[in-house]
């Protein structure tokens, strides 16, 4: 596993890649492991993303995209996505919605996750390292070993100790992701992985550019209303107000 610290290496050719299978399958996205095997025999365990179509039409997305209804969203958004692509071809295709406009579009969308991803790691951020996005398929670092992929922190059985370590990870993530002008978006304790005491986030695609969204407070609000719920829940005195006033100060 220390090949983890070295992600250099992941982009490294010649090598090939191991289906090792299923991770987790659900309505937005499939994750495999993959076992990527270098030239010189050394390899190191990847998680691949796959998309699935519908991920384009996220709600946390349309909200961002100042779309109340989502019955509007549907051209709305291609309209927008649209006249951000230069070539007319590639506009029309998307405003069309035919094969080729999904294709382009979600080359954007896996592209954000991919591009936010690397900007949180450049900044120390405990997220996987994203190694590389094509098409629909985003792979990153695995959190996890052999035998077990880490669990989702609402899966994971905390001691009380531990949940003060991961709420106090918790705050020093959206510290920095608040810094880097981000908000994640889908936060939740899903959405955030326990492994060998550390917390991980993860799932990116529909997070916002704060300074860019009008409503990009409202979501960052949101997200660290419903994660101090989930620890409150569990016992841990939190103040989900006082926390979002002082993350204020990251920005
Ligand atoms: N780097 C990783 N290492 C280990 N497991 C991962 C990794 N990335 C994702 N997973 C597992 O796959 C699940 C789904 O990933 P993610 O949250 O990024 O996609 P999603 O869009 O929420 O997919 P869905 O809505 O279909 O569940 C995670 O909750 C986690 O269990
Ligand atoms: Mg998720």
């Amino acid at each position: 596993m220390s090949d983890h610290t070295q992600p250099g290496w992941l982009v490294t050719e010649p090598y090939r890649d191991v289906d090792h299978g299923v991770i987790k399958s659900g309505k937005e996205a499939q994750v495999n492991l993959v076992e990527r095997i270098g030239d010189d025999g050394r390899s190191c365990l990847i998680a691949r993303k796959r998309y699935l179509p519908r991920h384009v039409t996220h709600k946390g997305q349309l909200e961002a995209l100042g779309v109340q209804r989502a019955s509007t969203f549907r051209h709305d958004v291609q309209y927008r996505e649209g006249r951000q692509f230069r070539k007319s071809r590639d506009r029309r295709a998307i405003e069309r919605m035919s094969t080729y406009g999904k294709r382009l579009l979600q080359d954007r969308w896996t592209g954000t996750e991919h591009e936010v991803m690397l900007r949180l790691w450049q900044q120390g951020v405990s997220v996987p390292y994203p190694i590389a996005f094509a098409d629909d398929v985003f792979d990153l670092e695995y959190v996890g070993s052999w035998e077990m992929a880490a669990p989702q922190l609402s899966a994971a059985r905390l001691s009380s100790d531990e949940l003060a370590d991961a709420f106090d990870q918790l705050i020093v993530g959206l510290r920095g992701i608040t810094a880097a002008g981000i908000a994640h978006g889908d936060l939740s304790a899903y959405n955030l992985l326990w492994w060998e005491s550390t917390l991980w986030f993860i799932d990116f695609p529909q997070s916002i550019d704060i300074a860019a969204n009008l409503q990009g407070l409202d979501f960052l609000h949101r997200d660290v209303l419903n994660i101090c719920a989930w620890f409150e829940h569990r016992g841990l005195d939190v103040d989900a107000e006082e926390r979002f006033a002082e993350l204020l100060s990251f920005l």
